[in-house]
């Protein structure tokens, strides 16, 4: 059994959460996964300020902050396979899931020993904007950053899901999501190859 852990990084709980969601159920159908859903809406995440203190206390989480991330960034770390779901906000992500990604500077600690450490974590995108070329693509390119900047490894969509699933929502919410059927298969598609490669990367002793 692997473990995946879908996170929004919308204010809401809409077309993000549903989009997320709807990754999860995939990622689930293909067996012998177990799936846990995270919104950031209503939590209180303050950013990273470099003060390195996780760095010298060698932890892998931030140490400075007692906040509403506090006990979800350990998830994070013990999920197989993260799905981030962002809304475009500006082509960009949203202030929530940068100060949540912001959060894990304490990786640095184990990445300068074993830059490989997370390689057999497997990360996919999920980009939800109101515009139908909003800046999705933009937005999974942040998230593919994070996963490499980590070490994790990027789960692509293959043929046509080139950079994680780009959502149209029309600004109408789950609903929007949700009435978008090329999005929402392509968020199945990452969902699904992101607990296969899950799956064939879990007791992998090459990396
Ligand atoms: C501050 C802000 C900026 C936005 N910028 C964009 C944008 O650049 N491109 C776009 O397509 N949609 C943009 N939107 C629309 C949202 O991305 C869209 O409604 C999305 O579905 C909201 O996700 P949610 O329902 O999960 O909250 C913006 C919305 C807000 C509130």
């Amino acid at each position: 059994m692997i473990k995946i852990l879908g996170i929004s990084g919308s204010p809401r709980m809409e077309s993000t959460a549903y989009a997320v969601q709807e990754a999860l159920r995939a990622a689930e159908a293909t067996g012998g996964v177990e799936t846990q859903f995270i919104s950031l809406k209503g939590k209180t995440i303050q950013p990273c300020i470099h003060c390195n203190k996780c760095v010298r206390e060698g932890k892998l989480t931030c140490t400075l902050w007692a906040d509403d991330a506090t006990e979800q960034l350990p998830l994070v770390h013990e999920a197989d396979g993260i799905i981030f779901g962002s809304p475009v906000y500006g082509m960009g992500i949203t202030p929530q899931l940068c100060a949540f990604m912001s959060r894990f500077r304490g990786t640095y600690g184990v990445l300068k020993d074993n830059p490989h450490y997370f390689a057999r974590q497997v990360g996919g995108a999920i980009a939800v904007g109101g515009t139908r070329n909003g800046g999705q693509e933009c937005v999974n390119n942040i998230i593919y950053g994070f996963f490499s900047t980590h070490g994790i490894t990027p789960a692509n969509g293959s043929l046509c899901v080139y950079s994680g699933a780009c959502v149209w929502s029309r600004d109408q919410g789950a609903q929007g999501a949700q009435e978008d059927e090329t999005g929402m298969a392509n968020c199945r598609r990452i969902g699904e190859k992101v607990a296969k490669l899950a799956k064939a990367l879990k007791d992998n002793k090459e990396i």
